[in-house]
């Protein structure tokens, strides 16, 4: 990418003022936004103060335009450095910008540059009687139409060498020149023999609304296709579902006072809640005979610790019925006296 800068001081100009055709210029461009909003109208501004400079934009033009906008110079100076169509060096009364993208270098655009560069010099470089300058860019959107350059506003395509010569010929003798392509071409039609689009049905008319008939016709077929096959899936013993099938299963919550009231049960006496959670009221059932019952199936051990360090103690009997309190319980749970006959010793050994 180029470097963008203003040129030297001893080419710039000591003054510039904008011309009343440009104030008159700038005063419509204004009008376009709202109060306040004048410095979108910079890009506009800074193209017609090139113009007037004679194609490029000299350090008091950018200047003009900024006090114009009410804008600071810093602002416009970026919005002229940044945009490639501003140049900042003088330029020829013809200046041509050449494109050297892929398409036109396909098409001969390496011929052009050598006839640029034969007869003009190098880029930027401005002949002695100031007629031509010239500058390679980017695509210009006329690709169809390779190799192409630009000379001031107007588009020149369809380059050969010869052409392309005598162009330069016709404008530095202030020749009246042809612009657009230089072979004949309309605009971007075919370059030789036309061979595509030639069925004449597509000029006749008989085309206007086919894509809609065309549609409609694949709508039906799609509509009748899937009713066909709506028939076929369903089959012919198929059961209707049932009315509730697929929706939630609602319930009660589980013993509320809500759903006991609902069933006509009365609600829980909180004094009988209570007497339910003492230990000391709890049921207590007696053991049976020994011998009734019949041995433990499991294999576990039930060892007690001892309830005091050193006592030996029998062990405990069973596991304790709920609410028994461990030390008073005498039998299993099941009412089984499945204990085995262990005793703990002071030593901690069992027998
Ligand atoms: S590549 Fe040259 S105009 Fe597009």
């Amino acid at each position: 990418m180029a470097v963008r800068k203003l040129a030297p001081e001893d080419m710039q100009p000591e003054s510039f003022v904008l011309s009343p055709e440009t104030e008159a210029f700038a005063d419509k461009e204004i009008a376009k936004y709202p109060p306040g909003r004048q410095a979108s109208a910079v890009i506009a501004l800074l193209g017609k103060a090139q113009e007037q400079a004679g194609g490029w934009l000299p350090r008091k033009a950018i200047e003009a335009v900024a006090a114009k906008l009410d804008m600071a110079v810093i602002r416009v100076m970026e919005v002229a450095t940044f945009y490639t169509m501003f140049n900042l060096e003088p330029v020829g009364k013809y200046f041509i910008q050449f494109c050297g993208t892929t398409p036109c270098v396909l098409r001969g655009a390496g011929d052009i540059r050598k006839v640029l560069e034969r007869r003009i010099g190098d880029q930027n470089h401005v002949t002695t009687d100031g007629t031509f300058s010239w500058l390679e860019v980017e695509c210009l959107g006329a690709c169809s139409n390779a190799p192409m350059v630009q000379i001031n506003d107007d588009y020149y395509e369809d380059l050969t060498t010869e052409n392309f010569e005598k162009l330069l010929d016709d404008l530095a003798s202030g020749r009246p020149v042809k612009k657009g392509s230089q072979i004949g071409r309309n605009r971007s039609e075919p370059f030789e023999a036309v061979n595509t689009l030639q069925d004449p049905v597509l000029y006749d008319g008989s085309l206007v609304g086919a894509w809609r008939k065309r549609f409609d016709e694949q709508a039906k077929a799609a509509e009748t296709g899937e009713a066909a096959a709506a028939t076929a899936s369903v089959p012919q013993d198929a059961k209707a579902a049932k009315p509730a099938a697929g929706r939630a299963i609602e319930s009660d919550a589980a013993d509320t006072p809500a759903k006991r009231a609902k069933e006509g049960e009365k609600p829980i006496n909180p004094t009988d809640r209570k007497e339910a959670a003492d230990p000391s009221k709890a049921t207590k059932v007696e053991p049976k005979e020994k011998g009734t019952q019949p041995a433990p199936q499991s294999g576990k051990s039930y060892v007690a610790s001892p309830t005091k360090g050193g006592e030996a103690v029998p062990n405990s009997p069973t596991t304790p019925v709920a609410g028994t309190p461990p030390a008073q319980a005498e039998t299993r749970r099941d009412g089984s006296e499945s204990k085995p006959d262990v005793v703990v010793t002071k030593d901690n050994k069992t027998s």
